[in-house]
């Protein structure tokens, strides 16, 4: 997550009022509840919490970086957007102690014209029980309803979790992999046209 992301979100637009809208309760793989909603400012602590809960392994394929903990200005910057630039969902779950993060999706301004870059993350425990795919599926959801319809992901190249939820979940345009790092380029799935199945490019 770059200083220059942080300095551009500082001229952003202004922040459109709060998407009720994606507010939502989904049933996971097991049977769990989990509540599905748009990130608010005061997530900023939570988001701190979740990331010290991550694994090595997991903090290294959101971030590409080893930090034991990262830049307060990072959490500033992901629990605050505008909703329609810039939008974070949240998976949240009650606990004794309060209402814990477990998963982020998020969509940010690409370098490309009319394109966001799409990053995800789900806490360990919480993996593979769909969570990823439900996050995935909204946030593009959300991007389009917005009007963004193009989207850009870096992967690590041996990511396959990710990678798999993108080729059978999205429309790959473009596949490059580049010094351990894959590149995607992809639409909604049903921008237009079936998904394609397993690998492309
Ligand atoms: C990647 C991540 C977000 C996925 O979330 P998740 O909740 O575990 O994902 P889901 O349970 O929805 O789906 C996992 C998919 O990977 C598949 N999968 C699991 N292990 C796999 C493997 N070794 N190789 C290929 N696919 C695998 C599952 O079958 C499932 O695909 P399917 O639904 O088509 O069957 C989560 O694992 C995570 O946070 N990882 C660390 C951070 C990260 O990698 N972020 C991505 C940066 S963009």
């Amino acid at each position: 997550m770059p200083e220059a992301a942080i300095q551009g979100a500082h001229a952003m637009a202004p922040i459109a009022a709060y998407p009720r809208e994606l507010v939502r309760t989904v049933e996971l793989k097991g049977g769990r509840s989990v509540r599905i909603r748009p990130i608010r400012p005061d997530d900023e602590p939570r988001l701190v919490d979740l990331y010290e809960r991550l694994s090595r392994d997991s903090a290294y394929q959101r971030f590409f970086t080893i930090m034991r903990h990262l830049p307060s200005d990072w959490y500033h910057f992901f629990a605050n957007v505008d909703y329609v630039r810039r939008l974070a969902l949240v998976a949240e779950r009650e606990t004794v102690g309060g209402v814990q993060l477990i998963g982020v999706g998020r969509y940010e301004p690409a370098d490309e014209p009319a394109t966001a870059e799409v990053a995800f993350v789900v806490e360990d425990g919480w993996q593979e029980r769909g969570l990823g795919a439900i996050l995935l599926e909204a946030i593009l959801d959300a991007a389009a309803a917005r009007g963004i319809e193009r989207f850009r992901a870096d992967v690590l190249a041996d990511n396959h979790r990710m990678l798999r939820l993108f080729t059978s979940r999205t429309r790959i345009d473009q596949r490059i992999t580049e010094s351990g790092v894959t590149a995607l380029r992809f639409r909604r799935a049903d921008a237009g046209a079936p998904p394609r199945s397993g690998r492309a490019g």
